[in-house]
This record gives C-alpha cells, structure tokens and sequence, in this order.
C-alpha cells in the first residue's frame, strides 16, 4: 500500500490522523514533550480552563479502581489569563492543532471564554466542558439539562468563530436527547463521554477513598458503556461524534470508529503510558496495512451488526 490516509474532518477542522489527547490528561502538552513527538497527534486538547484560577480538591483527589481511576481533581487550572500569557508560547510552536476546553460556572463565564480564546492566534477549536454546576441554576450541571445545554452551546457559538466541540457527560438518562440539543444549538461536534460520577470506600478505615467522597471514574473500565454511548449519538446526529473512554490500543480506537466515531480521545491510558497516543497512531497505520484499507475513513460507522 503506497500511502495511508488517516485524515478526518471535524467541522471546519481538517485533522492529519483521528487521534487527539484528553482533556485533564495530558497536561498542557509540554510535559509530555519527553515521552512522545507531539506533532505526530491528530490534535492536543489541554486541561479545562476557567476565567479565574481554580486550586481544584484537597487531596487525595486520585485513586486507583478495577481498571480504571476515580478523579476529583476539582478543575484545578491556571485561569486564561495565564494560560495565554504561559502556556500558549510553547503550544504555539506546535503544528498539532490545539483544542482548548474550557469550563465555567455560568452562562456569562463560558460567552467571556470563548470570546477570550477567538482573539488569540494559535488555536484550531474549543471543546466546551459541560459536566459543570450551572451555581445560577441551582447547582445542577449544563449538561444534564438538555436546554442548559443547548443554551451553553448557542453563547459559545455567538462568541467564537473557532470549531465548536461540546463535550458531553455520560450521567444522564439518554445521552441522544443532549447530543441532539447541542447540534441544534451550532455544535460542530459533540465528544463523548466525560467522566462517570462513582465512589470508593476503605472498608477498614470505613472512610471515603477521596477527600471529595464522589468522583469522576475512567479507563478501561468505562469503555463498554463510552462505546454504547458513541454507537447510539452516531445515529441519532448528523455532525461528527468524537469518542472517548478507555482507550489504550488503535483496537480500542478502531472499536470506537466502527461504533461511528470520526476521531478519538486517548485519556488515563496517558498516565501509564504516555506516549499511547502517538502508539495508537502507529498502530492504526498498522491496522489498515494489516485489513488492505487505505484510508481510516471508511471504518466510521462500518460496524456490521448483520441487518440489526
Ligand atoms: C485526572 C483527570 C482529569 C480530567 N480533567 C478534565 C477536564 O479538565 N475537562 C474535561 O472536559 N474532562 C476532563 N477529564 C475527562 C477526560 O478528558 C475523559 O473524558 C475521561 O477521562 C474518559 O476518558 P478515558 O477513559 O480515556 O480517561 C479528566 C479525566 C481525568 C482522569
């Protein structure tokens, strides 16, 4: 096979390959400079950002569960003022597309965010964090609700002219009703799924194993329902669905292609291993040599559920 084709299309965003980093995993790139060639990735998304500052949870905010890990790291981040003076410099000299994902506590915080982030050069897309307490609604989280979400999603559109990401959370009775009313609101794409809310408890001390008592699982252990999840909004929305949860081989991503999957997230597999990412780009090149394919595109949505 001369050539390989692993390119996808999000929205305006034409990716080299379908495989980008997580959100909250993967740092704000620099720190994973040492492990792998950063520009060999689809596309960079960098740990959540708010307006202001955040210190996130007292510890312990991580613990290890049956293939996987719950986090409550709190949306510990730099705030954007310091993100675009610090951090952009050194993601700029990247030829990886940079995805920022951003997180508010309000309507108000998420329209002053993207707004912030359209002026600044360097940056191919916004992915909107929607697992967050709306504090003026209660506390409940935009993404729970399928009108906060889609009223999210319509003031980030207003704001920006960036490719429109939104990210969507698993914990919530039927993830296409969400899915539905963000593509209705302007999203680009929709990525799935955030974390599962769940806990761990020391039966010896009789304590919470984090300080936060509930917290966000992943890894492995989520991808089952994360496939689930994609399969169903690939069906029920016409733009791209970008699939995360559990995966840490170009099989798992494949999996995730087939389910209707554009492109891919890599999260925890980042924490032990972390050049996974660039392995699983390899490892798709490989996969198509291995089944004579010669363009990564042709396996979304090519699940053969045998007429079912
Ligand atoms: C330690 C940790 C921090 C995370 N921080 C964020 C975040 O800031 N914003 C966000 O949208 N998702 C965040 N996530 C969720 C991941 O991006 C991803 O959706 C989730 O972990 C499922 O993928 P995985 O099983 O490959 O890890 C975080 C996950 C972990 C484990």
């Amino acid at each position: 096979m001369e050539t390989l084709d692993l390119r996808v299309r999000i929205g305006a965003l034409e990716l080299q390959n379908p495989v980008l980093t997580a959100s909250g995993t993967f740092g704000y790139a620099k720190e994973f400079e040492p492990f792998l060639n950063l520009n060999r990735l689809g596309g960079i998304i960098v740990k959540g950002i708010s307006l202001e500052p955040r210190a996130g949870n007292p510890p312990p905010r991580i613990v290890e569960t049956a293939c996987g890990m719950l986090n409550a790291i709190g949306l510990e981040n730099v705030g954007i003022e310091r993100f675009i003076s610090e951090k952009m410099p050194y993601l700029r000299t990247l030829t990886a597309p940079l995805i920022v994902n951003i997180l508010g506590d309000s309507l108000d915080d998420y329209r002053e965010l993207a707004r912030r982030l359209d002026e600044v050069p360097g940056i191919s897309g916004i992915e909107v964090n929607i697992s967050c307490p709306n504090v003026k609604k209660g506390g409940v989280a935009f993404g729970a609700v399928p009108e906060m979400a889609a009223a999210v999603t319509a003031v980030v559109r207003g704001a920006t002219r960036l490719p429109l990401i939104v990210k969507l959370s698993p914990n919530v009775t039927d993830i296409t009703v969400m899915a539905k009313a963000v593509e209705a609101a302007g999203a680009d794409a929709v990525s799935l799924i955030n974390t599962l809310i769940g806990m761990a408890i020391n039966a010896e001390t009789r304590k919470p194993r984090l300080a936060n008592i509930i917290g966000g699982l992943s890894g492995p252990a989520v991808k089952p329902i994360a496939l689930r999840m994609v399969w169903q909004t690939a069906q029920a929305v016409q733009i791209p669905v970008i699939g995360i949860g559990g995966i840490s081989t170009a099989d798992d991503a494949v999996e995730f292609f087939l389910a209707g999957a554009t492109a891919v997230q890599v999260g925890t597999a980042n924490f032990y291993d972390p050049s996974a990412a660039e392995k699983i780009v390899a490892g798709l090149e490989e996969y198509l040599q291995r089944h004579n394919e010669e363009r990564i595109s042709t396996l979304i949505g090519a699940l053969d559920t045998g007429g079912k």
